[in-house]
C-alpha cells in the first residue's frame, strides 16, 4: 500500500505528464511545496517500488502499475471537490479540504460517496434543499 506522500507525488506526476507531457522534479517540488532534494528521495523509492522509471538527465516516466494508481488517485480527487462543490463548500476551501481527507477515506467510502454524487446530480431538488439550508445557518 502505497503511502500518503507517495500517493501525493504519483497523483502530481500523472496530472503533470497528463497536462504537460512531463514531470520535472521541480515541478512536483512546486506543486506539492517541498524541497526538491525529498521529492528525489521519493522518486527514487517509487522507482523501486515500480511506479515509475527515474533517470536523472531523461526525467521521469510513469509504469503501467504507475499509471493505473495515478489515473485512479487524480479521479479520486476530482470526486471530492465535485461532492463539496455539490453540497456548498466555499470554492476556496475545497482544494486544501479534499488534499486533507483524500489519503484518509477507505475505497470503500469513496464509492458510496460516489453513489451519493450521482444521486444529487439526478435531483437537484436535494441541492436546492441544502443550499436552503446553507443560507439559514448563514442568516442565523
Ligand atoms: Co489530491
Amino acid at each position: 500500500m502505497p503511502t500518503p506522500s507517495m500517493e501525493d507525488h504519483i497523483e502530481i506526476i500523472y496530472s503533470l505528464i497528463e497536462q504537460k507531457g512531463y514531470a520535472r522534479v521541480s515541478d512536483i517540488a512546486e506543486a506539492l511545496s517541498v524541497l526538491p532534494s525529498s521529492v528525489t528521495k521519493m522518486v527514487q523509492k517509487l522507482d523501486k517500488d515500480g511506479y515509475l522509471i527515474y533517470e536523472r538527465y531523461r526525467g521521469l516516466v510513469l509504469t503501467p502499475q504507475g499509471q493505473k494508481l495515478g489515473k485512479r488517485l487524480v479521479k479520486r480527487h476530482d470526486l471530492l471537490e465535485q461532492f463539496l462543490r455539490l453540497i456548498g463548500v466555499e470554492e476556496e476551501r475545497i482544494y486544501n479540504d479534499v488534499e486533507g481527507i483524500e489519503h484518509h477515506l477507505s475505497w470503500n467510502s469513496i464509492n458510496r460517496i460516489a453513489d451519493l454524487v450521482q444521486v444529487l446530480e439526478e435531483n437537484p431538488q436535494l441541492i436546492e434543499k441544502l443550499e436552503k439550508l446553507k443560507n439559514e445557518e448563514k442568516n442565523s
